[in-house]
């Protein structure tokens, strides 16, 4: 189970080469397509780690710090205390010493873990004191992992925290090779020789992981043996506790519970969604003696019903209070408090300074004088986003394309490679892969977009709303990109409308002759696949391809004409589940090529231009994080795969917590730079908490809301 990665003193030394060389990368020569997909909401994130003094004269608006560096997204922070026996940020004897954080980052194309150190005067201003090269004014910033430079693996990473020398985190780079099974388990690395420990056994998922006060324990959230059963609300995960220098005495302590903190080796706080509906902050009290005894453990309920509490943090240097997240019934968002476990009173710490932002996963620095937590920067400090990506290059071991997260959904690439059309609601926008040149060619929604083979710059869509009924006005429309006449004139194009009736005909997909399209119809009652004529539309000529009592939807024709890929439920229908499915487009052949598993999900299949492969999204690598702890997303177990057209050699392009779908598979090779985005796309910080924290549970008791305000 042992790595070896590089020592932190080599990765101090990397770290010049890093800042200066990670936006080239080498291409491959025969690297030739580009891989584009959506995450749902990402784009708009910008979040960072914020601090905040408690129980001090400077609560207020003016004292609250952004502590991470604005770069990409930085999120779940974990304080070091200043008198760490870790000395990776070299700490002179003068006064006061740098703050430090770890925490989890995303530039750069993939998941890492930072710990940052900043230095700040006496009268708390951040001090310019250059002492190495690692300085970046008062700022030290170190990564600590480099694990898929190493050995060409991906991962996310998730909920660091440093014990000793040791960096314990979540990472999802190793494939339990069976699907619905979640890749995230806890590893130990060792931040001076870079060894590396799993600690999760294998076929177990662990989320969330904690260590005790003295390190010598570490609590998660783990699935268990059972595996994942496609919740994502209630994610139904056990605490288990083991022994953070190998895993051994692993034993689990609570029956339903996640995101584990110890206020000492005895208590761990946790939280569950009690049987009444509210989400509530309970403790689990650890009887002394070892191996522990399942029954012996003692469990409280600490918060009642009436708002939901969730992702608890304790702090060691002030055990009388912990620090949680809050949905209250008088909030659209979701806020940090504190909660007096001597007085049993709330006090709420954001909601009056930015009471329209979201706030996540609290942490508490060990003096117990600070507490952290990220959200989105530009809310506070009035910014926009600096440089709107069009496409951001996410880190990809496969040699023959490139790969990027797309502002918008449903992308498709023109048949010279050069354009992509894509939607935002509303709307339907081209733009050239080099981000010039933005257009918006339909005003109204729009999903699912495809370009003719051989009419230049015609592009079909689907007109209408997504995730409706049989019944759904939705029709097929092309619209010509390209009437330069039009544009001149600074109005959209004209569409021709192809499909009549509006029974939710969608996912348009034209053949490599330009001669026909195929697209779903609800118009037999079911959602089945149907071909009609690729100029006149279905007056023009119309048969139906699939037939059935289920839902057959997302077709994809392959450009070498031979298959029409898409996604169906037939196996069972209205259940949820959606398998890869291949059908020739004269009706025959019909096959099924790939299933995520009992009950899994594949969906929004896309051939690659040599027609030997596809990329879809799936659950295949079920949730990667505990869906509570990010912001709202449908889906949150979508990730991007790659598979061969026999069904064949699975491979996971995306590793995050977040909904990854719509890919598309473009003929030209895109270089793996982030592509920006001209003229700006206005404000960042527009999505959604979790819709289920919305709902107060039917028959729950509200109790008074009372805040404190510091
Ligand atoms: C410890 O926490 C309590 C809240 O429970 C607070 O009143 C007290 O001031 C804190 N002590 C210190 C030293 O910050
Ligand atoms: C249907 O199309 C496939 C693939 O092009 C071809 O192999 C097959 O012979 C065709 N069958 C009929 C009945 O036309």
């Amino acid at each position: 189970m042992k790595n070896r990665s590089p020592p932190a003193v080599y990765l101090y030394l990397q770290l010049i080469l890093l800042l200066s060389t990670t936006s080239v990368s080498l291409q491959n020569p025969s690297s030739s397509s580009s891989i584009v997909f959506a995450t749902l909401g990402k784009l708009d994130y910008d979040f960072d780690i914020f601090t905040l003094p408690i129980f001090s004269e400077t609560t207020s608006q003016n004292h609250e710090r952004q502590f991470t560096d604005g770069v990409s997204i930085n999120y779940n922070g974990f304080f070091l205390s200043s008198t760490s026996s870790l000395s990776l940020v070299a700490t002179s004897t003068s006064s006061p010493p740098p703050l430090q954080v770890v925490y989890v980052t995303e530039r750069y194309g993939s998941s890492n873990i930072y710990l940052d150190g900043i230095y700040y005067g006496v009268d708390g201003t951040s001090e310019l004191r250059r002492r190495s090269v690692c300085e970046k004014g008062s700022r030290i910033q170190i990564p600590l992992l480099r694990l898929e430079d190493r050995n060409g693996q991906i991962s996310m990473k998730d909920r660091p925290s440093i014990s000793g020398e040791q960096l314990i985190y979540v990472s999802t780079h190793e494939n339990p090779e069976v699907p619905r099974k979640s890749w995230a388990a806890v590893y130990s690395t060792h931040l001076k020789t870079g060894d590396t420990l799993r600690l999760t056994p294998y076929g177990i998922a662990d989320f969330s992981p904690a260590v005790s006060p003295s390190g010598i324990w570490t609590a998660v959230a783990s699935s268990g043996e059972k595996g994942w059963d496609g919740e994502i609300e209630d994610l139904n995960t056990h605490i288990y506790i083991f022994k953070t220098q190998d895993g051994s005495e692993r034993v689990k302590v609570v029956e339903h519970g996640g995101w584990p903190c110890w206020m000492n080796e005895f208590t761990i706080y946790f939280h569950r969604r009690n049987s009444d509906g509210w989400l509530s902050i309970y403790r689990a009290i650890l009887p002394q003696e070892r191996p522990i005894k399942f029954q012996t453990v003692v469990i409280e309920r600490v918060t009642l019903p009436g708002f939901h509490a969730f992702t608890p943090a304790t702090s060691v240097g002030n055990k009388s209070f912990i620090a949680i997240a809050t949905r209250r019934p008088t909030s659209n968002f979701r806020h940090i408090e504190l909660y007096d476990l001597i007085r049993n009173e709330f006090i709420e710490v954001t909601r009056p300074i930015s009471p329209e932002s979201h706030h996540y996963n609290p942490f508490i620095s060990p003096d117990g004088s600070l507490v952290g937590y990220h959200k989105c920067r530009g809310s506070v400090n009035g910014g926009k986003r600096k440089n709107p990506l069009l496409l951001e290059n996410i880190k990809n071991t496969e040699p023959d394309f490139s790969l990027f997260r797309i502002d918008g959904s449903f992308p498709s690439f023109s048949p010279d490679g050069k354009r992509i059309a894509y939607v935002d609601f509303p709307g339907l926008y081209v733009v050239n892969s080099d981000g010039s040149g933005k257009r918006k060619v339909f005003l109204d929604t729009a999903f699912a977009t495809a370009w003719d083979w051989k009419r230049k710059g015609v592009v079909y869509t689907s007109a209408g709303p997504t995730f409706s009924s049989e019944r759904t006005q939705v029709d097929i429309i092309s619209v010509n990109v390209y009437e330069e006449k039009i544009s001149e004139l600074g109005s959209t194009p004209s569409y021709k409308t192809l499909t009549f009736g509006g029974q939710n005909n969608a996912f348009p997909s034209p053949s490599p002759d330009g001669k026909w399209v195929a697209f779903r119809s609800g118009r037999s009652g079911n959602k089945n696949l149907y071909v009609m004529d690729a100029i006149e539309g279905e007056k023009g000529g119309l048969r139906q391809l699939t037939e059935g009592p289920w839902t057959d939807t997302m077709c994809n024709w392959s450009p070498d004409g031979e298959w029409i890929a898409f996604s169906s439920d037939r196996d069972n229908p209205g259940g949820g589940s959606f398998s890869l499915y291949f059908i020739h487009p004269n009706g025959t052949g019909l096959k099924k090529v790939f299933q995520s598993g009992k009950g899994g999900k594949v969906n929004h299949p896309w051939f690659s231009p040599d027609s030997k492969s596809l990329v879809f999204t799936s659950d295949y690598a079920a949730v990667s994080a505990e869906p509570i702890a990010n912001p709202h997303h449908f889906q949150p177990y979508g990730d991007i795969f790659i598979v061969k057209a026999d069904g064949s050699g699975i491979r996971r392009l995306t590793h995050n917590s977040f909904e990854d779908g719509t890919p598309t598979w473009g003929p030209s090779y895109i270089k793996p730079v982030d592509v920006v985005q001209l003229p700006s796309s206005g404000s960042s910080c527009e999505f959604d908490d979790c819709h289920w924290l919305s709902k107060a549970p039917k028959y729950g008791v509200e109790i008074p809301n009372k805040p404190r305000c510091p």
